[in-house]
């Protein structure tokens, strides 16, 4: 059967935007299953090159470490995290660079997992984490020396909002990383059904692309910009992804049934082998 079917967890109409409810919808179903088979860091990993066989870990870890270079963090300083997931990458920036986070998640479960994993970890002093929407941020102005989005604006109703509250709340000179999931042209037919099932199944509007984060980022008064494009390194996560997850089959196929199971393993197959589905990581400056 066609790997592009609707998924069983979630339905959403093309274009629409996500309501907080329908992220944590996608994370606390699937994406606890997901989690599991993948890890703490709920987010792609990096490889070198093709000769590069880091296990997940690593290459998770790997592309954490280049957002932590990103925000050159210095100890002391205080870190937004728009998006935290259960809070292992946090929790790992904080270990390096000694700054203190504050995560935010618009999943209840995440909150509660990234709290309780900071303090088993012992750092419930240096990162909290609290249910918030990154669309509308309870932070005053310039109250956070850096800022990151690790993953998170593919789910963003309007990345620009997000990127104006994040440019509101850090302070001038302060340092923004993100790493995101992104739309890359010339876009087949083929690969627009891809990313359409993304949109569709993922709450996502619509992914980003570089041109777009290249505007935005302007307008919202960040400078010093450097954006790559690392699909090429970070794509193969899909498929280690999808050999992951079907160690734990037992699990999808009671959550979704067996059919669905099939589907969303085959999907994230064709998703690894669609370049028009790619990978951004970019760093900036508050003007
Ligand atoms: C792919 S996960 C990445 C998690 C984490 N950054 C990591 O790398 O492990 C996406 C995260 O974005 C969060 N998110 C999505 N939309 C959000 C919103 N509007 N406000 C705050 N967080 C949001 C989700 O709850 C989730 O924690």
């Amino acid at each position: 059967m066609s790997a592009i079917t609707n998924d069983a967890e979630f339905d959403m109409t093309l274009g629409q935007s996500p309501a907080p409810s329908d992220v944590a919808d996608v994370y606390d179903g699937i994406g606890q299953i997901y989690g599991a088979a993948w890890g703490p860091n709920y987010h792609y990993g990096y490889w070198d090159d093709d000769n590069d066989h880091a296990s997940i870990e690593a290459a998770t870890d790997r592309l954490t470490d280049m957002m932590i270079d990103g925000l050159r963090g210095q100890s002391g300083q205080r870190v937004l995290d728009v998006g935290c997931g259960i809070g292992h990458p946090a929790l790992r920036l904080v270990q390096k660079s000694g700054v203190d986070v504050v995560g935010i998640s618009v999943s209840h479960v995440q909150v509660a997992q990234a709290n309780e994993l900071a303090a088993g970890a012992g750092l419930a002093d240096k990162a909290t984490f609290q249910f918030t929407d990154a669309m509308d941020m309870p932070f005053a102005d310039g109250s956070f020396d850096s800022a990151w989005a690790f993953e998170s604006m593919w789910h963003m109703p309007d990345r620009a909002q997000v990127l104006s509250e994040i440019s509101r709340v850090v302070r001038s000179g302060g340092r923004l990383a993100i790493a995101d999931v992104i739309e890359r042209g010339p876009v087949s037919p083929e690969g627009r059904k891809v990313l359409d099932h993304v949109c569709a199944n993922y709450a996502v509007k619509s992914l980003g692309t570089i041109e777009e984060y290249r505007e935005a980022l302007a307008a919202n008064g960040f400078v010093d910009v450097d954006i790559r494009d690392v699909t090429a390194n970070c794509n193969r996560t899909l498929a280690v992804m999808a050999d992951a997850v079907e160690t734990r089959r037992d699990e999808l196929n009671a959550l979704v049934g067996e059919e669905q199971a099939q589907s969303l393993l085959d999907f994230m197959r064709l998703s690894a082998v669609t370049p028009e589905q790619g990978y951004v990581f970019l760093t900036a400056t508050r003007a």
